[in-house]
């Protein structure tokens, strides 16, 4: 079996391939390491044929909907988890092959309600059930501690003691245990009996995540995070630097039409000599009116340089093919002490 363990910050995937067949599945692919996971699976000579999310992850963005549409590749869930995504379901006891690799899925419900771990050889990928020296929480949707208990204690620590443990997430970067360490050292396992267990899982009084609701909307729907929207329309539109715009403006030729697309009040607090106001808001209805000349260089400019790159995305698709935006946006143009007029 060819095994790698590829950490994103706390959160972890595996890459793991069949040495015969050189076929290949990714377990809790994240967003950022989309080429990283094709990287090292050419390196090893293996195809990426599935991609499998242990559960519906609420800290961090699944890659398997990206990675499954531009591989070709099947993405694995339970039978029950939302995201429509998803073409291949497994119930409890199911086993997937992947080449000449069996992964044996077992419902682990508790952390969420559609929490699976996955049994190959000598190895248990745990996702959130269990943890390097502790568990997933219990607190966030479709999260249920008396569940986790029967996970745990009926299923998980029934298995062989020998077996590796591979979580989704190992933030104190411990690397690797196996399932008899955990019961001898994990801390929240010492807790057998249930209900003292249930006391314990609900008095945790954890943080809630950063992006919670950005994740679970992704991750449960198939739609894109801000950040790929923006990525997205980046990688469609040039960008012209300030200093370049700064040296056009102060020798009088801007030789451009220069789209400011902020708000009616930003605009009139001051902007860059020669704009024209045309709010984001309303650019698609009033686009053939004020840009008449599809010919024409256009350079869009907003507060970040955020909505910018997405007003001069959609001028591009509009077919104002010279449609770029300003690299910074007003706010960098004033921290810069660059004039801004009030006319
Ligand atoms: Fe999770």
């Amino acid at each position: 079996m060819i095994f790698e363990r590829i950490p994103t910050g706390g959160c972890q995937s595996y890459l793991l391939g069949c040495s015969e067949t050189r076929a290949a599945i990714v377990i809790d692919p994240n967003l950022a390491q989309i080429d990283h996971y094709q990287g090292v699976a050419a390196r090893e000579g293996l195809r990426i044929r599935y991609v499998l999310d242990t559960h519906t992850h609420a800290d961090h963005f699944s890659a398997a909907r990206e990675l499954g549409r531009t591989l070709g590749a099947h993405v694995v869930m339970n039978r029950i988890s939302p995201a429509p995504y998803a073409d291949f379901r497994l119930s409890d006891g199911e086993i997937l092959r992947v080449g000449n690799l069996r992964l044996k899925a077992l419902a682990t419900p508790g952390h969420t309600r559609d929490s699976m771990c996955f049994l190959t050889e000598d190895r248990l990928f745990t996702g959130d059930t269990l943890l390097i020296g502790g568990t997933g929480r219990t607190d966030l949707p479709s999260g249920d501690p008396e569940a986790l208990h029967d996970s745990l204690f009926n299923v998980v620590l029934k298995l062989n003691p020998a077996l590796k443990v591979h979580p989704a997430h190992d933030y104190k970067g411990a690397g690797e245990s196996t399932i008899a360490a955990e019961i001898a050292g994990n801390p929240r396992l010492q807790k057998r009996e249930r209900a003292a267990f249930v006391e314990m899982m609900t008095h945790l009084n954890l943080e809630a995540p950063t992006h919670l609701t950005e994740a679970l909307r992704t991750n449960m729907s198939g739609g894109k995070t801000v950040s790929q929207l923006l990525a997205d329309a980046a990688a469609t539109v040039p960008f012209v630097a300030m200093d370049d715009l700064s040296k056009r403006v102060a020798d009088g030729a801007l030789d451009m039409i220069l789209l400011d697309v902020r708000e009616k009040d930003a605009f009139a607090a001051g902007h860059i000599a020669g704009a024209q106001h045309l709010p984001r808001g309303q650019l698609e209805l009033r686009v053939n009116k004020e840009l008449p000349d599809p010919t024409k260089r256009i350079l869009v400019c907003c507060e970040f340089g955020k909505i910018s790159t997405l007003a001069a995305a959609t001028l591009r698709e509009l077919g104002y093919t010279r449609a770029a935006a300003l690299d910074g946006g007003i706010n960098a143009w004033r921290e810069s002490e660059l004039p801004l007029v009030t006319d």
